[in-house]
């Protein structure tokens, strides 16, 4: 440990790099806003402080720095991402004596945290711009048992020999610069070949402005900060949620990275627990490695409306239960005609606006698409009455989405159930969506006994159940589907089939008690034509109805029920369950995919030819299926 006067010292020798940084870098501008309009491109650019400027601010700032930070809660948001990252094994993933560097220190606030979750003494250089800072860190850091070394310097010109460091680590420096590459290729060169790096950065967010107006700092986004940590050459680059107070996560983000380390390390480090989420490339991880412990899981993550190669499988916090809820494993999600709408932004016209509205208006909000799952309670609340630890289950997450990763938390009361103990959790998975929408419909047309039913897409997920549940129901059944499904539609009890491609279903006198549209395929009039006088027209894809459809309403007696959600419900599914154990309905798994197979799947359901459900497995799949 140095005494303040062995301080004053390092600062008077290294004049060298004061100069340096003295009369670089000035005249540079951070970007604030940046926007096309046609052929215009509007951009608004802040001059970012020069050296001097930001030394001469962050030593006034210096005397109630720490206080601001206690006050925040920022000691305690670092401690809770260097367990995140670091947990029980932090030595073994650091090495025995880490060698750990700060890059602007300020007044110790990252180093004493870190110093409380390694709880060993490791050997700690610092560095900050600002004189009066390090006398602060001095003092804050005297108390410890690290060996410390504070320094006067720039973390674009880092004083230190190549490969020097276990962990370089960095809050609330990088956003200063103007480009921020620069000090993180810097962060990277001192590192020694399977380092850490960790990086935490203010985030844009209306918090966020409030920094980058006072300090005149980049608004980094999770997407930009992961982008420049991956530009210096870092892999298993990923960011984490800051922290456990609101706070801390609206106002900052964490992002790390690994040093690619030599092949040696890589294998002995690949033997390790905690760290193997870090050691494998998402994309090189198979469907049945999915053992990745600790605080991060796979899931498939998109950030903008498009086709299905928005989808990516990349590696994000494991989310926690609340006291009221359970965290499930996920075995098997499946990929849903909804999956698509809401992945391609493909809504009705009459819907865009309030879809927007939920969806997310620039881009989606729940970066987590799926909507129905099948898996094992892993862990649950303190509240939780209805779930223990190891129940199989099955879910619809519906709107909260978040099913096309390994973990998903429920409230208890959400719409989860035990699942049915006759099938594979792929078969589970493929339940909660299309069969408890198609009951629901079913149910609310009241279908009796002897009435009589025309399922318009009966081989879809809706469809395949609709005509089983109908038929549950005592109805007599006829289904509408292609050719090469005639015989999957008959084997699920339909009384009739109608090949749509050689025959109009309204053109053979027939006439139903109910119509139940399940793809929006068949004309309006059709339908009409083929209803009985009180008939009931079901339209599950239409939120809004169209004028033709206002004109029946008003004019004659048939009755017409239009798509909506149909409302989440764990008395539903507990229903299918037991008409699942009774024999009494299947599902029809089309195909299987692996999750880091998921833009195939969605290539697949985007052509609109499934026959029932496509399923992902994260697990040994168990069901046959044709994939
Ligand atoms: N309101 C709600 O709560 C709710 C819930 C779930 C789903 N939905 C909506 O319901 C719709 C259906 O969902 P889904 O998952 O059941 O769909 P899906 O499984 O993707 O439907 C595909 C099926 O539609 C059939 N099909 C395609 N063109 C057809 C045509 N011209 N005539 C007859 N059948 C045709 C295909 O059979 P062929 O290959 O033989 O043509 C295929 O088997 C979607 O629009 C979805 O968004 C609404």
């Amino acid at each position: 440990m140095q005494s303040t006067k062995q301080i004053k010292e390092i600062y008077t020798n290294d004049r060298s790099m004061n100069k340096s940084f003295n009369i670089r870098y000035t005249e540079q501008t951070i970007p604030v806003f940046a926007r096309w309009f046609g052929s215009w491109q509007i951009s608004v650019q802040r001059k970012a402080f020069s050296s001097p400027e930001l030394t001469h601010r962050y030593d006034q700032a210096a005397p109630g720095w720490g206080q601001m930070l206690d006050r925040f809660g920022y000691p305690r948001a670092y401690a809770t991402f260097f367990r995140r990252v670091l947990g029980e094994e932090a030595l073994e993933i650091l090495g025995a004596q880490p060698h750990v560097l700060d890059c602007g220190v300020g007044t110790g606030a990252l180093s004493s945290a870190l110093v409380g979750v390694l709880r060993t003494p490791f050997k700690l250089d610092a560095i900050d711009i600002s004189p009066n800072m390090l006398e602060r860190a001095n003092c804050n850091l005297r108390d410890t048992d690290l060996e410390v070394t504070l320094r006067l310097g720039d973390v674009r010109e880092l004083p230190y020999e190549d490969g020097v460091f276990d962990l370089t680590m960095t809050a609330h420096v990088l956003e200063h610069l103007f480009d921020p590459r620069v000090a993180l290729n810097e962060m990277v060169r001192v590192l020694k070949p399977g380092g850490l790096l960790i990086a935490c950065l203010t985030r844009r967010s209306a918090l966020g402005m409030f920094v980058h107006l006072k300090w005149r700092t980049h608004g980094v986004t999770p997407a930009q900060a992961e982008s420049w940590l991956r530009a210096t050459g870092l892999e298993n680059v990923h960011c984490l949620s800051f922290g456990d107070r609101a706070f801390c996560r609206q106002l900052s983000v964490v992002c790390v990275g690994r040093k690619p380390h030599l092949p040696r390390l890589r294998s002995k480090l690949q033997t390790r627990g905690r760290m193997d989420s870090f050691a494998q490339a998402p994309q090189q991880v198979g469907v049945n490695q999915y053992k990745s412990e600790g605080s991060l899981m796979k899931a498939i993550v998109y950030t903008k409306y498009g086709p299905p190669e928005v989808l990516e499988l990349k590696e994000v916090e494991k989310p926690t239960p609340k006291d009221n809820e359970i965290r499930i494993k996920v075995y098997a999600t499946t990929v849903t005609a909804a999956d698509f709408r809401v992945r391609s932004f493909t809504v009705p016209l009459s819907f865009w606006f309030p879809a927007r509205i939920g969806l997310g208006f620039r881009k989606p909000k729940k970066p987590i698409l799926g909507m129905e799952l099948a898996g094992v309670v892993e862990s649950v609340g303190k509240d939780v009455k209805l779930f223990q630890k190891g129940d199989p289950v099955f879910a619809a997450t519906l709107m909260s989405f978040g099913a096309y990763a390994e973990y998903k938390c429920l409230p208890e009361d959400a719409a989860v159930s035990i699942k049915p103990s006759n099938i594979t959790y792929e078969e589970a998975a493929a339940l909660p969506i299309g069969a408890r929408t198609a009951l629901h419909y079913l149910r609310k047309a009241n279908i009796q006994r002897g009435q009589k039913i025309l399922v318009y897409g009966a081989s879809g997920s809706v469809g395949t159940y609709a005509v089983q549940l109908a038929k549950y129901f005592g109805a007599e059944v006829t289904g509408v589907c292609s050719t090469t499904n005639l015989e999957m539609v008959k084997s699920l009890g339909a009384d009739k089939v109608i090949d749509y491609t050689k025959e109009d279903f309204s053109q053979n006198g027939e006439t139903y008690d109910v119509i139940f549209e399940a793809v929006d395929k068949s004309s309006f009039s059709a339908c009409m034509r083929s209803l009985k006088k009180q008939g009931i027209y079901l339209n599950i894809t239409v939120p809004l109805p169209a004028m033709r459809m206002l004109w029946t309403k008003m004019t004659s007696s048939k009755k017409l029920l239009l798509g909506e959600n149909s409302p989440e419900n764990a008395k539903d599914l507990s229903f299918l369950k037991e008409l699942v154990e009774a024999g009494k309905i299947k599902s029809v798994i089309d195909k299987c995919y692996p999750l880091e197979q998921i833009v195939e799947a969605h290539r697949y359901v985007d052509k609109g030819h499934k026959k029932g459900n496509v399923v992902i497995s994260l697990a040994e799949s168990e069901v046959n299926a044709s994939a």
